[in-house]
């Protein structure tokens, strides 16, 4: 018998709010979080597992529910699932995630494509002395095809820079005024870990953010959790497009 070429799998991470996505897929396995390794996320609409399958005949592996630093996890096991996805052969990426956006003209419900990040978080993946170049984090040949696609759908797709801040509260008015004049156009609580695990993985990365909501002080408005969730609700649909559009490329 002649042995099967191995096909490279592309793994996309799912943000708070975005499970529809695992509707786009036809499921073949389901491993849970446990099973891999990693902690088990208490936040509701993180419940965590792998799910391998296909979109548009393209191998696809989800991480639905993330972990993260404000549940009082060590940076290293917050990028468990992305170390573990490269073990599973997972070349490139996809990091989606909620966040406030800082920029006025990125409305809330829109998504926003990474050209970069700030991490604020005060901490890294990566121990010892690995002097990771990220100097392009977000692939730039990924962002042409995302635009183009986006394009041909009609779909609006904000580009920008994610302020990966720590949480678990959400920011103050004056902190997003400072993130604003640190050239941030969105704030979140995750991703900026992943992208530099990845990155030190050898994977191409490209993040999308669902904005969900103003940042603090934008508008009158408190922010609220169950608000963070149902947009991206919401807004997976597009997500959904967005990919299907790009991934058989
Ligand atoms: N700030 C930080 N994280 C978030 C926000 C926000 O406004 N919205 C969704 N995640």
């Amino acid at each position: 018998m002649v042995a099967a070429t191995k096909k490279p799998i592309t793994a996309i991470v799912l943000g708070s709010g975005l499970g529809p996505l695992a509707d786009a897929i036809t499921i073949s396995r389901e491993v849970p979080f446990a099973d891999a390794g990693l902690p088990v996320s208490s936040v509701p609409g993180h419940a965590g597992k792998f799910l391998f399958g296909t979109l548009e005949g393209r191998e696809v592996v989800l991480m639905k529910g993330r972990v993260h630093l404000y549940e009082g996890h060590a940076p290293e096991k917050v990028t468990a699932g992305v170390r573990w996805l490269a073990e599973q052969g997972a070349r490139s990426i996809i990091l989606t995630n909620a966040a406030g956006t800082l920029n006025p003209e990125f409305h809330p419900g829109r998504w926003m494509m990474l050209t970069d990040h700030l991490n604020l978080t005060g901490t890294s993946p990566l121990r010892g002395a690995h002097f990771q170049d990220l100097s392009e984090t977000y692939d730039a040949e990924w962002h042409v095809r995302f635009r183009e696609s986006a394009a041909r759908l009609g779909m609006p797709l904000h580009e920008g820079v994610y302020a990966g801040n720590r949480g678990p509260q959400y920011e103050t008015p004056a902190e997003v005024r400072m993130l604003r004049s640190m050239g941030a156009d969105a704030v979140g609580m995750s991703t900026v870990l992943e992208a530099i695990q990845a990155r030190a993985e050898g994977m191409r990365v490209a993040a999308f953010s669902c904005l969900t909501n103003w940042a603090a002080g934008m508008s009158r408005a408190p922010l609220d959790h169950q608000e963070v969730l149902e947009t991206g609700q919401a807004a997976a649909d597009a997500m959904i497009r967005l990919l299907r559009e790009t991934l058989p490329q």
